[in-house]
């Protein structure tokens, strides 16, 4: 059991998850609530989808709102795209509605100008928040949006814990108003932001990780040690810290 790779480690712990970041449907509605009107047949992309948590969200609320959205999910791992695709027969969503597409981020092969809205939670910080948003902005239709949720801090005194932390995880981690200076620079009019409460972190993430987290040890022993411990001390400094850093969502619009 000893040459068991990390990263298998990992994502046998994200995929026991309903989803691979905080968040959950409310915040999803909360941040579609703050879009200008799509059209009637929205292409839209959600970009490191994962399991699909947003993605199918999507559909749901282009659905209530008696659009027909084609949503298209990109995810580096397949992994995260066979679960995607199994709840999707599961759940009768068709190949129109929803296309599974393995792609990179940061080298996205579709045509300028491909989408009416991009939907990115917890991923744009793989380019880090400015970059993702400089790079994304040509798949976007003139005017089209973007919705991106990413870690932010809400304070300006952190405890030395945090900031060792993020400092080692996520050193360009900004503030608000960081962020929105860099959603201008990059050609974007930000519309709106919703912080994530607490329980978004908690009830579809945290809490169901730390089960996991519990059963893994049980399963594999000393070998998946190290990565089981350091998703636990990135669950005790949250639990620790409150009110310091959440996710965010950032609603914005590209400017033409
Ligand atoms: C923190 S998870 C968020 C997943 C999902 N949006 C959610 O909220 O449940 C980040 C996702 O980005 C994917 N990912 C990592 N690097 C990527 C890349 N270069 N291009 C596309 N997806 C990537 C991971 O596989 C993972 O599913």
């Amino acid at each position: 059991m000893s040459d068991l790779d990390p990263f298998k480690i990992f994502l046998d712990l994200q995929l026991a998850l309903p989803r691979n970041g905080p968040g959950s449907a409310v915040a999803t509605e909360i941040a579609f609530s703050m879009l200008p009107p799509l059209p009637e047949s929205p292409e839209i992309a959600d970009l490191g989808c994962g399991q699909g948590a947003s993605a199918f969200e999507l559909l749901r609320l282009t659905a209530k709102k008696k659009m027909r959205a084609r949503v298209t999910a990109v995810d580096l791992f397949e992994p995260f795209l066979d679960k995607l695709n199994a709840r999707a027969e599961k759940e009768g969503v068709s190949e129109a509605q929803l296309v599974v597409t393995r792609g990179d981020m940061e080298a996205l092969s579709f045509k300028d100008g491909s989408f009416d809205l991009i939907w990115a939670e917890g991923s744009i910080y793989l380019l880090g928040f400015e970059r993702g948003l400089e790079t994304w902005r040509r798949f976007l239709k003139p005017g089209g949006s973007i919705a991106v949720s990413e870690c932010t801090w809400l304070t300006a005194t952190p405890s030395q814990a945090a900031q060792d932390f993020w400092e080692a995880a996520y050193p360009s981690m900004g503030t608000i108003s960081s962020n929105a200076h860099a959603a201008a620079r990059a050609g974007y009019e930000l519309l709106g932001t919703h912080v994530l409460p607490p329980e978004d972190w908690w009830a579809e993430y945290y809490t169901p990780m730390r089960q996991r987290i519990a059963e893994m040890r049980a399963e594999y022993g000393e070998a998946a040690e190290e990565v089981l411990a350091n998703e636990e001390a990135e669950i005790a400094l949250f639990e620790s810290n409150p009110g310091q850093y959440s996710y965010v969502f950032y609603v914005m619009r590209r400017k033409d």
